[in-house]
């Protein structure tokens, strides 16, 4: 395992109304009160809800005093002004650290290219905040001054059948020969049952699942299984 900062960023999607929010939250809360008697590195975690849940999760990551950030799962690949429906990094930067772009589910839904991603990733960078940035493969560019990259391979994300950790290790490598000091984490399937065997593979920084970060009890167990 690298000696670089770890990553547990749970990325929800389009789940959870404002009452399990706060459902979420307050378990984890009550679940993290003993994390300071672990005697392990305990990863950096990001929570990565819909927009609308943002004020909401600030204030009770505040309220409970979490060793939580925020991220958003998206942003606008223009500035403030007349972009109806779509939030610009000024307006993000309020209540987030991280925000993801490049995901998959952008990427095949939504019809996000490159050139899409790269304005998305300007405007987030411009702004102060924090790029996770997910690629497929080893082969698609990562823009200039992410702060994480994911390497997410479609065939994993929300299927159940992860990557193998060798594998997953291999392309991380691949990856990080093109971007020296930027940490890459796995993203696809992963589970409490399964997390450790990521984290301890060589180049792998940490992880980014969705569906097992829904549940706090399972998102306490990977924290408790990603600590190293
Ligand atoms: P999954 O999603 O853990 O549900 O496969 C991962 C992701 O889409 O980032």
């Amino acid at each position: 395992m690298s000696a670089a900062e770890k990553y547990l960023i749970g990325n929800w999607k389009s789940n959870k109304n404002s009452t399990d929010v706060a459902g979420f939250l307050k378990i984890f809360a009550h679940k993290c009160k003993n994390i300071k008697k672990i005697p392990l590195k305990i990863p950096k975690i990001v929570i990565c809800p819909s927009y609308i849940h943002l004020p909401l999760s600030r204030d009770l990551i505040k309220k409970y005093n979490l060793p939580v950030e925020l991220g958003a799962q998206n942003i606008s690949p223009y500035g403030e002004g007349a972009f109806t429906g779509e939030v610009s990094a000024s307006q993000l930067k309020e209540y987030v650290r991280y925000v993801i772009i490049g995901h998959s589910e952008r990427r095949s839904n939504f019809a996000e290219n490159e050139k899409i991603l790269a304005d998305k990733a300007k405007n987030a960078l411009t702004n102060g905040l924090k790029v996770i940035y997910c690629v497929p493969d080893s082969k698609i560019p990562v823009p200039d001054g992410v702060a994480v990259i994911a390497y997410e391979p479609v065939f994993a994300i929300g299927t159940g059948k992860p990557d193998t950790p060798e594998n997953a290790n291999r392309t991380i490598g691949v990856i990080k020969k093109n971007y020296i000091n930027t940490p890459v984490i796995y993203g696809g399937s992963v589970t409490s049952e399964n997390i450790k065997s990521f984290m301890e593979k060589e180049y792998i920084d940490g992880v980014l699942p969705g569906k097992s970060s829904l549940d706090p009890i399972s998102f306490y167990k990977m924290l408790i299984n990603a600590a190293g």
